[in-house]
C-alpha cells in the first residue's frame, strides 16, 4: 500500500511515498529555517505563507522522484495535529482538497506519534510494545507504546520542551536558530564538568521533567558574566548545559524503564539527532540488558516519511477522517 504524506506542522514543508509503513520511495522537504533564523525563531504567519507557497511544487517534486502519480497512491496522511495552527491548516486544507479530488481516503496522523514511526523506517524489525523517549522542539514525553496507534504517557514536562531549552540557550550566547543544533556541535569542544547545572526534580512525579530552572541558571550565568566583562566559555557552557539535559532526560528514562519492566528503549523527536543523547541512551540500555533503538539522523527532525509510516499504521486502524477534518494546536498523543 502506497501512502502520500504531508507535514506542515512548523517550518518544514514536507511530502513522502511510503510503502506499507516501511519503505521510503521518495522524501522531499523545503525548509524555510534561513528566513525564521533573521527573527531569532519561527515567526507563525510567515511559516503559513511559506508552506501555501511550498506545498503544490514539494508534493509534485515528491510524486515525481518516488516514479508514482495519483493514481498509484491508495491514501494520503497528513500531519493534523499538534503544531502552529495556521502552519498546520495548510497541509490540511491542501490534503482535503486533494482526497476529495481523487476519492483517496483521508489518513490524519499526530505529530508525536509520527516522530516515533522515524524509527520503523530505520528499523524495519522494530514493532510495539516499547518505551520511548520523545524529545523535539516542542515536547518532552516518555511514552508507553502499547501498539502502533495505542500510547499511554507516562511523564512530560512541566514547561519548556528540551528542544526548546537548547534553542533559548543557545540564543543567549548568539548561536543562530535552532541553536540546539550548533549547541551539540560546540559541546564537544567543552568541559562538561566545568560547570555545576541544577537538576531539577519534579516532586511525587518521578518521570517528569522540569527545563526552565536549568535555562534560566544558564542565562543568569552568561548575564553574570557579561556584566562583568568576563569572556564566555562558550564551549564549556555548551558541554556543561547540554550534560544536564542529557543527565535529566536520561535519568528519568532509565527509572521509567525499570518501573515498567520493559526491554526495548526508542528515542524520537528532533533532539534525538543529539550526539550526547544518542551515546549516552545505547551506554544506559547495554548496560541494563535493553535493546535501543534511534532513529537515522535523516529523519530525526521534521519530515513527511515518518508521517508515511504512522499513517500506515493509523489507516489499517481504521482512522480515516471525513472531509470537515481540522486542525488542532494542541491533541494528547493517547488521545484514540
Ligand atoms: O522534532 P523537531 O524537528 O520539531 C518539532 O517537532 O519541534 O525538533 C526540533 C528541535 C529544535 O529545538 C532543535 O534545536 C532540536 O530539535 N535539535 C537538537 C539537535 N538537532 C535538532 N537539539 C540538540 N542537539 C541536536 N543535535
Ligand atoms: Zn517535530
Amino acid at each position: 500500500m502506497k501512502i502520500l504524506s504531508i507535514e506542515s506542522s512548523c517550518d518544514e514543508t514536507a511530502a513522502a511515498v511510503v510503502e506499507d509503513g516501511r519503505e521510503v520511495l521518495s522524501s522531499v522537504i523545503a525548509s524555510q529555517v534561513e528566513e525564521h533564523k533573521l527573527y531569532g525563531g519561527v515567526v507563525p504567519e510567515i511559516a503559513s505563507r511559506r508552506h501555501a507557497e511550498a506545498i503544490v511544487p514539494v508534493v509534485n517534486k515528491t510524486l515525481c522522484e518516488a516514479g508514482v502519480t495519483m493514481d498509484d497512491i491508495d491514501a494520503i496522511a497528513v500531519t493534523h495535529a499538534p503544531g502552529l495552527i495556521g502552519a498546520l491548516l495548510v497541509g490540511v486544507n491542501f490534503a482535503k482538497g486533494l482526497s476529495l479530488a481523487t476519492g483517496k481516503p483521508l489518513v490524519p496522523t499526530h505529530h508525536l506519534r509520527s516522530h516515533i514511526a522515524s524509527n520503523y523506517i530505520s528499523h524495519k524489525e522494530l514493532k510495539p510494545p516499547f518505551l520511548c523517549l520523545v524529545v523535539s522542539g516542542g515536547h518532552s514525553h516518555i511514552v508507553m507504546v502499547e501498539d502502533y496507534t495505542k500510547m499511554k504517557v507516562i511523564g512530560k514536562t512541566r514547561d519548556d520542551a528540551a528542544g526548546e531549552a537548547f534553542d533559548k540557550a543557545a540564543r543567549t550566547m548568539g548561536m543562530s536558530y535552532p541553536g540546539g543544533i550548533e549547541m551539540d556541535r560546540i559541546a564537544e569542544l567543552g568541559d562538561p564538568e566545568a560547570f555545576k547545572f541544577p537538576r531539577p526534580v519534579v516532586r511525587d512525579a518521578p518521570y517528569d521533567f522540569s527545563f526552565s530552572g536549568l535555562k534560566t541558571a544558564v542565562i543568569n550565568l552568561i548575564h553574570n558574566m557579561k556584566q562583568k566583562n568576563e569572556e564566555i566559555p562558550r564551549e564549556d557552557i555548551c558541554a556543561s548545559f547540554r550534560f544536564a539535559v542529557v543527565d535529566l532526560l536520561v535519568g528519568n528514562f532509565m527509572k521509567a524503564a525499570e518501573d515498567y519492566k520493559v526491554d526495548k528503549l526508542v528515542v524520537a523527536g528532533g533532539v534525538s539527532a543529539n550526539s550526547l543523547l544518542r551515546k549516552t541512551l545505547e551506554e544506559e540500555s547495554k548496560k541494563r540488558g535493553y535493546t535501543f533503538y534511534k532513529p537515522d539522523k535523516s529523519v530525526c527532525t521534521d519530515n513527511a516519511a515518518m508521517v508515511g509510516s504512522q499513517g500506515y499504521y493509523e489507516y489499517l486502524s481504521g482512522n480515516i477522517a471525513g472531509l470537515d477534518l481540522n486542525a488542532a494546536a494542541t491533541l494528547p498523543i493517547d488521545y484514540r
